[in-house]
């Protein structure tokens, strides 16, 4: 697996120190509501939010909703989907959605709408990740772990046909890697 690494982005340590600041402006901006629901977005979100919730020294419920926009060995948007939903009752309640990647901005869209139906009195969302495309504006995110530039990436939760989400870091891959799982 590290052989088909080509160039790592984003370390460990650089994404457990983000994790610091971003657990810390969550709590402090939900002090007043007094609890919280944290939203993963399966699959890649998994392994950011598990990371993130045991920074989080607040009341807490967890939910999970699965999309899919990326199937398979897609690298782009094939639209987004809901698939599975295991929220519980959210009416009234202050919900933060966690996912790995804000890309296309597809999927936070979707599962924005998809809570405040459900009930919830406030949606918020956290991505680690926030590819930035020339010219193009980014979709409002409330908490942004790093902006990073429009390349293919994986690892930390993020992957290739289903591989490397089990990389703790933030890396690209080499092209063979791709020509190998094609
Ligand atoms: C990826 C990623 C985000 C979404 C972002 O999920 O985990 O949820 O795409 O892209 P967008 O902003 O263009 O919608 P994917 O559909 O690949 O499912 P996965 O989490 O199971 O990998």
């Amino acid at each position: 697996m590290h052989a088909d690494i080509e160039r790592e982005l984003i370390s460990q340590t650089q994404i457990a120190e983000r994790i610091e600041t971003l657990a810390a402006e969550i709590v402090r901006d939900h002090a007043a509501a007094g609890e919280i629901s944290m939203v993963p977005v399966l699959t890649g979100g998994m392994i950011f939010c598990s990371d993130l919730i045991r920074k989080m020294p607040i009341a807490m419920k967890i939910g999970m909703l699965a999309v899919s926009s990326y199937p398979g060995r897609a690298v782009h948007s094939h639209g987004a989907v809901l698939t599975d939903a295991r929220v519980g009752d959210l009416n009234g309640r202050h919900v933060v959605i966690v996912d790995d990647i804000l890309d296309t901005g597809g999927t936070l869209k979707l599962v924005q709408s998809e809570l405040l139906e459900r009930g919830a009195a406030a949606v918020r969302s956290c991505v680690l990740l926030r590819k930035l495309r020339a010219g193009v504006s980014p979709m409002p995110c409330d908490y942004v772990g790093f902006d990073i530039p429009d390349e293919f990436v994986v690892g930390y939760g993020l992957d290739y046909d289903d591989y490397y989400r089990n990389l703790p870091s933030i890396c690209t891959l080499k092209p063979a890697a791709f020509a190998r799982r094609a």
